[in-house]
C-alpha cells in the first residue's frame, strides 16, 4: 500500500526526462521500441528510467526495465483513475473498459513488445511482473528487475 501511495505522488510530480536522459534511452532501444517508450506518460517514463538505473545496464535488462509498463499507454488513465482501478481490482470488483485495460497492462504491453521485436526478457517481464519468473528466465535477473520496480 505504501508503495502505491509513493507511486501516486511520484506520478503527480514526475520530472520530464532531460535531453541527455532521452538520448540515453534512444541509444539503448531500437527505433520501434523507443517509440513505445516515448509514448508513455511523463511519470511512466521517469519510473521506467529509475527501474533501469536501479536494475543495471546490461542490454536485455535495460530493455526490460525501460519497457515493462508500456501496456499502460492503452488505458490512457491518469494517476487518480489508476489508483481507483487498482483499489477496485484489489477488492474484487469487475472491471471493464479502460480500467480493465489498465489492470491488464501486462498482457497488453507484452503483445506490443512482441510486435515491436523486443527480446524475450522484456516481453516476459512486461507480461508477468509483479509475479514470478517464467521457467525460461533466470530468477536472479528477474529478482533484480522486480526489486528495482518497487523503488
Ligand atoms: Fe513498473
Amino acid at each position: 500500500m505504501l508503495h502505491l501511495i509513493k507511486r501516486f505522488f511520484g506520478s503527480l510530480f514526475a520530472r520530464p526526462l532531460t535531453g541527455a536522459e532521452s538520448s540515453l534511452v534512444q541509444s539503448l532501444l531500437s527505433a520501434d521500441l523507443a517509440e513505445l517508450f516515448f509514448a508513455m506518460s511523463r511519470a511512466d517514463q521517469r519510473h521506467s528510467l529509475t527501474v533501469f538505473v536501479t536494475a543495471g545496464a546490461e542490454p536485455a535488462l535495460a530493455e526490460a526495465a525501460l519497457l515493462h509498463d508500456v501496456g499502460k499507454t492503452a488505458s490512457q488513465l491518469g494517476p487518480i483513475s489508476r489508483s481507483l482501478a487498482t483499489i477496485a481490482d484489489g477488492i474484487g470488483l469487475r472491471l471493464s473498459g479502460r480500467w480493465r485495460d489498465y489492470r491488464d497492462h501486462g498482457a497488453i504491453g507484452a503483445e506490443m513488445l512482441r510486435n515491436a521485436g523486443a527480446g524475450r526478457l522484456a516481453v516476459a517481464f512486461a507480461e508477468h511482473h509483479p509475479g514470478e519468473a517464467p521457467d525460461d528466465i533466470d530468477p536472479a535477473v528477474w529478482q533484480r528487475l522486480a526489486t528495482a520496480d518497487q523503488v
